[in-house]
Formats: structure tokens, C-alpha cells, sequence
């Protein structure tokens, strides 16, 4: 408004100006004419010399309305006649001179008059001029009504402009509040402004601020969900509340190939061991929660002197929450069911690690014969007819069928936890019907991801005759259904009490550093596995090589370490990979280390599990590069030893842990320039992002963690124990039906 007033301020004088320019042209024209029409009379008169006719003719052409005075000069510059309001002091002179300028003016007594010479032209040429002097005030006057006009105009257009302004505002505003107050409300953004059926995005002027409220309030709310945790957390008691509830505290027996505690002579000591395997970090916590037996085979040297007259000893030491049940193998028995059968037959079987399977038919006579042995130690530990029995793994794949034999009405709950291959890859196996046979044996059989439930269904589908309910997940063989799920397996996380009884980071890190005798900005990678091929750490330490070619300047500034526990070392094809690897540790460290400064760091020994977690809270980057792998819990260790929220993870895309850890920087193992890449990006991710990456990934293990797991396989497993329940109860009533039926007829 203030801008239109202003502007029609400063336009005023100069449409004034103009104004007057038109007016002063138009009255030159209407001059021109009128000398044009006076030219014959006027020259006529002067020749005759007759003043009289020379009066009368200027008294009448000022008739015209506009004209005020009108005065003739002869060539010689004087008045020779002159209206009688022609100013007696204007001379011919001085009226020529100011026709000439650009305004033409004369202030006269009755207003401004415009002043106008016109030749009076006979054919001779020029005989006189004629003085015309028109009003100017009417000129004034229009000025001024146009001023006001304008005025006016002006006036009325701010105040519409203004108007209009206000609704617009006024709408506009109302849309914003109603628009942002939908987005709190979590409606559909903007809805309110929108109409019925105009589709769900925001007017494009709302775009920009929606999205960054929207990535706010996202950034708000993963903020909180960090803070306060899962839901409702997975711990060891709401374990025990679901086994009291659903399974009224009914016995719960695990069968698994390793021990989770191992006594080992040292001397004249016995001392327990906790052996570096997956399955027993992961089904260790479940079992001290359920206060079961768990029936392994025994296998360390100390092992007979612990255990009671029924082979059983009380575990963990110390605490004493659950039973071990020992199972005695001899060499034989091991060296076929176990070396044999499991790891050289179904091992490499169901890892896609280009390592041939060896199936031999002693081997698996063996691996019958102990499944066998194990199926009769959990009849001998059952107390009741329906246990709830969880097979742990390839070592017991004809386990499953032998318990339901013996104990029909028990719950098997089978976990399989290395992966399942494709019908193809399975179906090399000489025994791959009994295998699946034996599988099918259980209520449920678990997987780590979808992916592995597939291939299952798929094998059995290929090598079965048996009817397969892709809707529900299950597998109908003979009398028996068995459910097909997935159960990423997990750790257990870490209590507030055992992080706080833990070494400090800085502490862990100033240790790991002066093991490797390294300064505070040495940069180390981990890993740690069993000395297995199927870990990848070939790949890795080539990863590593490569990334000191490509990026020298960290030569003397990076060291990895690679924890190594032994693994079936008696297997030849264990042992030439184990050599490779001390090979290819000492090329590298020949290649880039010098005095004082070793590249790669091989511990190829057994490291107890404080020690373990030293080393995941000291160093920069943990590093999971299997080739295969089920699950791999080492990638989740990792994570939750770092309560600091920094660390970078580089993870295997072939590993289960992958799909729920994609925060971490996942490689494909045999891509060894990606990988390597991927070492540089880890060492040198700013803090910022690595506790954005942990902070997520901690949450996710934290909540997805080992007593989910077995929570929900105990749910499922109190769901068909009820069914099984119901069915028993209808067909009870059923029979009591047709044993009453004749005395019905009867009466
Ligand atoms: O990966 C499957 C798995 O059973 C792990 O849980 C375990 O670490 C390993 O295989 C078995 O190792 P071992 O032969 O030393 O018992």
C-alpha cells in the first residue's frame, strides 16, 4: 500500500509535465490552423493597410472559447493590431523568443496563457506573424482532476490489494496451522487442506518444510526409541514367565555336539573352558533361564573326573543353574560322526565355500550310530512322556525322527544353524531322503533367515513325497506336520551391572596398544573366529594387503589382528588351510612391516571371552568376512561391547547377520578391492557417523536378542503343545461318544 502511495507521489509531476506537452502541442496545431485560415484576410487587410478589417477579424477568431488574446506583427517585428486582452508589455520579440522553448508559458493576470507565433503566409512568403495566446488554466485544472483520479484509484486499489492480501494471509496461515498441527497429530500431512479423494501430498509450497519436519520428528523419535529400549525387552525372566505360562514349567532338554562348559587336565588341575563356538554363546543364557539338562557329548580330558555317577555335573560352575549330561564318544565314534560325517560331509555340504564334500559309509554309520546314542540319553533324561526337546544343529539331523519314535507326544524343537543349500547343491549327498526324514521328525525346525526356510522347503519338495503348505509354513510327512520358520538366532545383552564390571574403553585400548607396541593413532582392525574356511579370512588378510598397496601412507599407522581359535585341526583339509593363512601372514608382514611395526598380528589360540571383549572395546574396526555363514555372532558381540557408541563394523553380505545389520559397512568377501576400500572408509569414518551406525546397531541386537529367539520358538512350541492338547481332549470326547452310542441305541 505504502509502496503504491509512494509511487504515485513521485509519478504526479512528471504526468503533469506530460499532460502539459500534449496540451502545448495540441494548441500549436489548433494555431497552425488558425493562421492557416486568417493567412488570406490578414494578408488582404495588410496590403490594403486596413486596420479596421485587421481588427475585426483577430476580435473574432478570439471567439474561440480557449483563445485569450490574439496580437499581429508585421515583418518588421511591431503590433500592428492586438485583442484588447493582449499584454501591452509582451513585444513580437520576446512573444517569438518564448514560443521556442519546450514551455511556452505566460503568467497573465486570469491564469497561465501558452504562447504561440504563426507565420501569416501569402505566395510571396511570409507578410506577418501572428501572436496567439491560449488559457493554460483549464490545463491546471484536468491536472488537478487527474491528480485526483489518481488519487482515488490509487486508494481503492491498495485498499482491494490489501484486502485480498489479508484472505490469502488469513487462508494460507490457517492452512499451515491445520497442516502442521496434522503432521503432530500423525495424520495424513495436510489432510485438512486437502479435499476428499485429492490425493496425500502436500501443496508443493509445503513440500521442503514437511520433509524436514517429517526427517525431525524421525530423528526425534529413533532418538527416544534408542533411549528407552525394545518394548518389552526379551530377558531371562520374561523367558521363565513364558515357559511357566504356556508350558506350565514342563522339562526342557537340550541336545547339542558341544559342551558349553569343557574341563580341561592343566596339570593336577581341572579347570573349565568355555569353548568358542556360536551355538553355545547363544543357547548358554537360554538354558540358565530354563534351568534344564543340557545333553552334550564330553569331550575334554577332564571331563569324567567332574561328572556324577550318572555322567551329569551341575553348570556354570559356581552357580550351578542347570544340568550337563555328558555323552562319551569314543576316538572312533568321533572321528566318524563328528570329523567325519558332520565336518567333512554336511559341513562344506551346506557352506558355499568351494571346499568338496567327502561322504564316506563309514562316516555315516558312525554319525546313525551316535545319533542313536543321543536319542537314548534324552529318553533316559526325559522325566516325563512329552519333554520339550531343542536338537542344536548338523550334528543331529537323524535325531529328531529317533526322539519321536521313542517319545511320540514330545515337542522337538530343531535349530539348524549353519545355512540350508539349494535342492541342487543338497541333493549330492548319497543320504540326503534319510537326512530329511530324520529333520521332519521335529514340530518345529528353525532357520536363521527366510532365505534358508526356502531352500528346505524346496529340497524336501525335490526328494520327498510329502505335502508342503506354502501359506502356513509347514511340511506334512507321514503322520507328522512339522512347522518351518525362521529364528535369527542372537547374544545376550549385556546387563547394566556386567558393562559396568567391565575394563573402561580407554583402558582396553592403551592395553591393545601396547601388545601391538603402537601409539595412540595407530589404527586397529579385528577379527575373530574359529580357524575355519569358511570365516574368510583369507580374503580378509588379502583385503588388508591390498589396502596397504593402495593407500601406503598407512603403512606403519594400521595393524589387524586375527584372533584364530583352533578348530577340528585334525581335518586335512583344516590343517593346509591353517598353513596358508600363517603363510600369507608372514608374506604380508614381510612385504609392509619393518622394526618395531607388524601389519598383521595372527593369535592363533584360544582367548576366553573377557579377553575377547578387551580386544572388541580396544579396537577401531571389527571385521566379519565369511564366505557363508548362518548367522555369525561375533558381528554382534562386537556391537555390544561397545558401549561407547564408536567402532566400525565391516560385515559379510553372506553372512545371516547381514539382513538385520545394514547399518554396518557390508562387503562382499571375495571382492577384495571392495573390502579393502572398505578397511580405509572404517578407518577413517568420522565419529559422528560411526554413533549413528552403532547407536542403531546396538538397538537392533539389544532388542532382536537370544531370549527373543528362543521366546518365540517356545511360543510357537506352547502353540502345538496346546493344539496337540485340544486334539486329545476332542478325540477323548469322541470316543466317549461312540462307547455311549449303543447304550443310547440300546435304551
Ligand atoms: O556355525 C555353527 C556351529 O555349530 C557354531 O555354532 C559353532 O561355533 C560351530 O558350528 C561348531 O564348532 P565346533 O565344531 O568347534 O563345535
Amino acid at each position: 500500500m505504502l509502496t503504491l502511495v509512494a509511487a504515485a507521489y513521485l509519478s504526479l509531476p512528471l504526468m503533469d509535465q506530460l499532460t502539459l506537452r500534449w496540451f502545448a502541442r495540441d494548441l500549436n496545431t489548433r494555431g497552425e490552423l488558425i493562421a492557416n485560415t486568417l493567412s488570406d484576410p490578414v494578408s488582404e487587410a495588410l496590403a490594403a493597410e486596413n486596420r479596421k478589417r485587421m481588427q475585426s477579424l483577430i476580435d473574432r477568431a478570439i471567439q474561440d472559447e480557449r483563445m485569450v488574446a490574439i496580437g499581429l506583427c508585421d515583418r518588421e517585428g511591431n503590433i500592428v493590431v492586438r485583442t484588447a486582452q493582449f499584454p501591452k508589455t509582451l513585444s513580437c520579440a520576446s512573444a517569438s523568443l518564448m514560443s521556442q522553448q519546450p514551455e511556452p508559458r505566460l503568467r497573465m493576470d486570469g491564469g497561465p496563457v501558452h504562447v504561440g507565433v504563426h507565420p501569416v503566409m501569402t505566395e510571396s512568403g511570409r507578410v506577418a506573424d501572428l501572436v496567439l495566446l491560449h488559457d493554460l488554466s483549464f490545463v491546471d485544472r484536468r491536472s488537478l482532476d487527474t491528480r485526483r483520479y489518481l488519487i482515488v484509484l490509487i486508494s481503492c486499489l491498495g485498499l482491494a490489494i490489501a484486502l485480498i492480501t489479508m484472505v490469502v494471509a488469513q487462508l494460507s496461515w490457517r492452512g499451515w496451522v491445520s497442516g502442521v498441527r496434522a503432521i503432530m497429530r500423525g495424520e495424513g500431512l495436510l489432510s485438512p487442506m486437502l479435499g476428499p479423494g485429492n490425493g496425500n501430498s502436500p501443496p508443493p509450497e509445503l513440500e521442503p518444510f514437511a520433509a524436514d519436519l517429517r526427517a525431525r520428528l524421525r530423528d526425534l523419535e529413533d532418538e527416544y526409541r534408542r533411549s528407552q529400549g525394545p518394548e518389552a525387552e526379551w530377558n531371562p525372566d520374561r523367558l521363565r514367565q513364558l515357559l511357566h505360562s504356556r508350558m506350565r514349567g514342563d522339562q526342557v532338554i537340550v541336545v547339542s555336539n558341544r559342551e558349553p562348559y569343557i574341563h580341561e587336565k592343566e596339570g593336577q588341575r581341572n579347570v573349565v573352558k568355555r569353548p568358542a563356538s556360536g551355538l553355545v554363546t547363544a543357547v548358554e543364557p537360554v538354558m540358565r533361564a530354563c534351568s534344564g539338562t543340557w545333553i552334550a557329548h564330553g569331550s575334554g580330558s577332564g571331563d569324567r573326573q567332574a561328572v556324577d555317577p550318572h555322567d551329569r555335573v551341575r553348570v556354570p560352575p559356581g552357580h550351578e543353574e542347570y544340568t550337563l549330561r555328558r555323552v562319551w564318544l569314543t576316538a572312533e565314534e568321533e572321528k566318524g560322526y563328528y570329523y567325519g560325517f558332520a565336518n567333512e560331509g554336511m559341513w562344506p555340504l551346506c557352506h558355499v565355500a568351494h571346499v568338496r564334500p567327502v561322504f564316506r559309509e563309514s562316516d555315516w554309520q558312525a554319525y546313525r550310530e551316535v545319533n542313536q546314542r543321543f536319542a537314548d540319553a534324552v529318553v533316559a533324561e526325559s522325566r516325563s512322556e512329552n519333554p520339550i526337546v531343542l536338537v542344536q544343529d548338523y550334528h543331529f539331523a537323524l535325531l529328531p525322527a529317533m526322539i519321536r519314535k521313542r517319545l511320540p507326544r514330545a515337542t522337538i524343537l530343531t535349530f539348524w544353524h549353519i545355512p540350508w543349500p539349494n535342492p541342487e547343491s543338497f541333493g549330492i549327498c548319497p543320504w540326503r531322503r534319510e537326512i530329511l526324514q530324520g529333520m521332519l521328525g521335529s514340530t518345529i525346525l528353525g532357520f536363521h533367515t527366510r532365505y534358508h526356510c526356502k531352500n528346505f522347503l524346496e529340497t524336501v519338495d525335490r526328494y520327498l513325497e510329502a505335502r508342503i503348505e506354502h501359506e502356513y509354513s509347514t511340511i506334512s510327512f507321514q503322520e507328522d506336520t512339522t512347522l518351518i520358520e525362521a529364528y535369527p538366532i542372537s547374544i545376550e545383552w549385556p546387563t547394566d551391572e556386567t558393562v559396568a564390571s567391565w575394563p573402561s574403553i580407554p583402558a582396553c585400548r592403551n592395553k591393545l596398544m601396547e601388545r601391538l607396541d603402537v601409539g595412540p593413532d595407530h589404527r586397529i582392525a579385528l577379527g575373530v573366529d574359529r580357524f575355519d574356511y569358511t570365516k574368510g579370512i583369507l580374503e580378509r588378510l588379502h583385503a588388508v594387503e591390498r589396502m596397504l598397496e593402495k593407500y601406503p601412507e598407512w603403512i606403519g599407522r594400521f595393524s589387524f589382528v586375527q584372533v584364530a581359535a583352533p578348530s577340528r585341526s585334525s581335518l586335512e583339509e583344516y590343517k593346509s588351510f591353517q598353513d596358508r593363512i600363517h603363510q600369507v601372514t608372514a608374506r604380508i608382514n614381510e612385504r609392509f612391516g619393518r622394526s618395531g611395526y607388524l601389519p598383521v598380528h595372527l593369535l592363533a589360540q584360544h582367548f576366553a571371552h573377557d579377553a575377547v571383549n578387551e580386544l572388541y572395546r580396544g579396537a577401531d574396526v571389527c571385521v566379519v568376512t565369511s564366505l557363508h555363514d548362518g548367522m555369525n555372532l561375533v558381528c554382534k558381540e562386537f556391537v555390544a561391547a561397545r558401549d561407547d557408541r564408536q567402532g566400525v563394523l565391516i560385515l559379510s553380505r553372506f553372512a545371516g547377520a547381514a539382513r538385520e545389520m545394514p547399518e554396518a559397512l557390508v562387503v562382499n568377501p571375495y571382492h577384495v578391492e571392495e573390502t579393502a576400500d572398505a578397511l580405509l572408509r572404517a578407518i577413517t569414518m568420522p565419529m559422528a557417523e560411526q554413533r549413528e551406525r552403532m547407536s542403531s546397531l546396538r538397538a537392533t541386537v539389544r532388542e532382536f536378542n537370544v531370549y527373543r529367539w528362543a521366546g518365540r520358538m517356545l511360543a510357537d512350541a506352547g502353540r502345538a503343545r496346546m493344539r496337540e492338547r485340544i486334539e486329545a481332549r476332542v478325540q477323548r470326547h469322541q470316543d466317549s461318544h461312540t462307547d455311549e452310542a449303543p447304550l443310547l441305541v440300546r435304551g
